[in-house]
């Protein structure tokens, strides 16, 4: 439902056969790491959800579980897609195992995991909306929708940009965190050790990963 008009333009394009084939290898490790963040984001979302009192900030939570969600999928469809129309199948049609012997997945696990879920849910939205979404996903995905296009990937960017575009959404639900709880002695006393615990956290992964 969600990539009928997409897969209809890159079946007429040959788009899977336009990818450099050194590409095609590289996104065998890329394509899977990002789900694990997404899956667990929609917990944390949820998680908010049930925490909030205000209808206006229940409503920005629970309009994020949805995009969540749908990014789980589009995060799989890429798989699937390099997986049926590529170069080279394998690896793509067994993504979850394939992440596992992957240079990236285990510290994608801990950085946009374990923060998610890390049962508080002001924590959980420090990690997740303030510094994951504000701070890494922006350069994360825009870089590797750049590595593609540059290596005739029109399919990465395609999906991978729809997904950063709601994510700038999902800011706005950071900031409405931090602001509902400003005022409140018992939640604020923790905001700067999560705001440092996060950065410290995201940054060591990062940084070196999108310098690569
Ligand atoms: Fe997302
Ligand atoms: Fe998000």
């Amino acid at each position: 439902r969600q990539f009928g008009s997409l897969q209809d333009v890159l079946t007429r394009v040959d788009a899977a056969n336009r990818v450099h084939p050194k590409w095609n290898e590289s996104m065998k490790v890329i394509s899977n790491f990002l789900e694990v963040g997404e899956y667990n984001a929609i917990a944390a979302t949820g998680m908010l959800w049930d925490s909030a009192t205000a209808p206006e900030q229940k409503n920005g939570y629970l309009g994020q579980v949805l995009d969540e969600i749908r990014h789980v999928n589009q995060c799989a469809y890429i798989n699937y897609y390099f997986a049926k129309q590529g170069q080279d199948a394998a690896g793509h049609n067994d993504a979850r195992r394939t992440r596992a012997i992957g240079p990236l997945w285990k510290g994608m696990k801990r950085v946009f995991s374990d923060g998610f879920i890390s049962g508080d849910a002001v924590e959980c939205s420090i990690n997740l909306q303030l510094v994951g979404g504000a701070c890494f996903t922006n350069p994360l995905i825009v870089a590797v929708t750049e590595w593609a296009s540059a290596n005739g990937d029109e399919m990465t960017p395609t999906v991978f940009l729809s997904i950063e575009t709601d994510e700038l959404r999902h800011m706005a639900n950071g900031y409405q965190t931090v602001v509902s709880i400003a005022y409140d002695e018992a939640a604020s006393k923790y905001l700067n050790t999560d705001l440092n615990n996060a950065f410290w956290t995201q940054q060591k992964y990062f940084t070196p990963v999108l310098g690569m």
